[in-house]
């Protein structure tokens, strides 16, 4: 099990700007598997049975989503692929494009005609330039082969897609601030319900997915759904491409069955600790994500209510005990002050102060006042916000408090 590779199996092997060497590989076989053999429902009823869920941190089941808004009966719909990005130490889905942007296309266009969507957006992040020009050429290849446009393989079926390039705020990764950014208004969340897959973009119905969760469609319409839920965790099944970085021999991007404890990770994929160095923790799901003491590393990695860790976009930073924490702190905090987007006062305030009293941490001038107002920050951090990046902002410091990683 350990080597299988859906997503990542022809890295290296193809030239991404050229298409023939992806159809070489039997690529957008899915896609004409669809078009010609399959229908709508029959293709959701399969990506249901695999049991895929989002890899773009919430874990909610990609089959149901389809069709919830395939089921919806409005004239107009729309799918979007989330390739945002904006979270520290997370660049799985660049890493997509670079590599192999046809799975993620061949993934958007089934995805989009399964909900009966005529329009997609890809939704990049606007520091994303290089992938934005490695999109527009595979978008210019696969438009010339007739795999989207009107009339897709000599079908009835029709899709237009478009690049929408972000500004690259964290925020509008966030599906509702996404959404808000797509039609021209300011990137800020919006109250949910109603969920976009009810009223989404323009008031339309609207999927939107994670480019990684996207990539697994064209293996799970080619291979059956139930051969891609015998892979990997049974709550969350297949595989997840993990991101390892920090004090480990071999930093690198690996694709994994999900289920795998970060401990297997870190040892037998990137190498195990870095000579020399003393492992102390590790951070899961990047800067908002939770840290691990060693005692913990055996928790397995995947999506769901059960999860004990959740793992986020996947990246993993093994942190060693050279490390200046203070310096680690202030750097989380001070993205979530750069990133919250203002429109409530708790996140807007309170990832401010966090920020200013990290600060005041590493240059030993922390009061009795700072450390209770730590304690009041976290609670309103992770009680009162409008949206999770609230919640995100503290995660790293209250854990990094009720771990005794930091000392007052
Ligand atoms: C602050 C914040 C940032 C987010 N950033 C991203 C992102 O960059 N990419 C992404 O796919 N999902 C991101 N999400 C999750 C999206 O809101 C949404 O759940 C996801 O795109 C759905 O796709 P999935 O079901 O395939 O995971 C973010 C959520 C929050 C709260
Ligand atoms: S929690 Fe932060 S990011 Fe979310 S709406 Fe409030 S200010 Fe904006």
């Amino acid at each position: 099990m350990k080597d299988i590779k859906i997503i990542t199996e022809h890295w290296g092997k193809i030239n991404p700007l050229k298409i023939e060497e992806y159809i070489n590989f039997g690529g957008y076989g899915a896609l004409e598997k669809f078009v010609l053999k399959m229908n709508p429902e029959k293709a959701i009823e399969e990506i249901q049975k695999s049991g895929l869920c989002g890899r773009g941190g919430a874990g909610f089941p990609t089959g149901d989503k389809l069709e919830m808004v395939a089921k919806n009966t409005s004239e107009t719909k729309y799918f979007i692929c989330n390739l945002e990005e904006s979270e520290p130490g997370t660049y799985k889905d660049r890493l997509i494009v670079d590599n192999n942007p046809h799975i993620l296309l061949e993934g958007i266009i089934i995805s989009a005609l399964s909900i009966g969507a005529k329009k997609a957006f890809i939704y990049i992040n606007g520091n994303y330039e290089k992938q934005k020009e490695i999109l527009e050429k595979a978008l210019a290849q696969s438009r010339e082969k007739k795999y989207w446009g009107e009339n897709i393989l000599g079908s009835a079926f029709r899709l237009e897609i478009e690049i929408y390039s972000g500004a690259g705020a964290y925020i509008c990764g966030e599906e509702t601030a996404l959404i808000n950014s797509v039609e021209g208004n300011r990137g800020e969340p919006k109250l949910r319900p109603p969920f976009p897959t009810e009223v989404g973009l323009f008031g339309s119905p609207t999927v939107v997915d994670n480019a990684e969760t996207i990539a697994n469609i064209p293996w799970i319409i080619l291979n059956g759904g139930k051969k891609y839920s015998a892979i990997g965790s049974k709550n969350s099944p297949g595989t997840k491409i993990f991101l390892l970085n920090g004090a480990v021999e071999k930093p690198g991007t690996y694709e994994a069955p999900t289920g795998i404890t970060v401990k297997k990770l870190i040892d037998e994929y990137a190498g195990g600790i870095k000579k020399g160095k003393e492992f102390w923790f590790a951070q899961i799901g990047g800067a908002c994500g939770k840290l691990l003491l060693e005692k913990e590393l055996k928790v397995k990695m995947e999506f769901g209510k059960e999860c004990e860790c959740p793992l986020g976009s996947g990246s993993i930073l093994v942190v060693d005990k050279s490390v200046n924490i203070h310096d680690l702190l202030i750097s989380w905090t001070d993205f979530f002050r750069r990133e919250s987007c203002g429109k409530c006062v708790p996140c807007r305030e309170g990832t401010f102060r966090l920020w200013e009293i990290a600060k005041r941490f590493r240059d030993g001038k922390i009061s009795d006042r700072d450390k209770k107002a730590i304690e009041d920050i976290l609670w309103t951090l992770d009680n009162t916000t409008f949206c999770p990046l609230g919640k995100f902002a503290g995660t790293a410091f209250r854990d990094a408090i009720a771990k005794n990683i930091l000392t007052f």
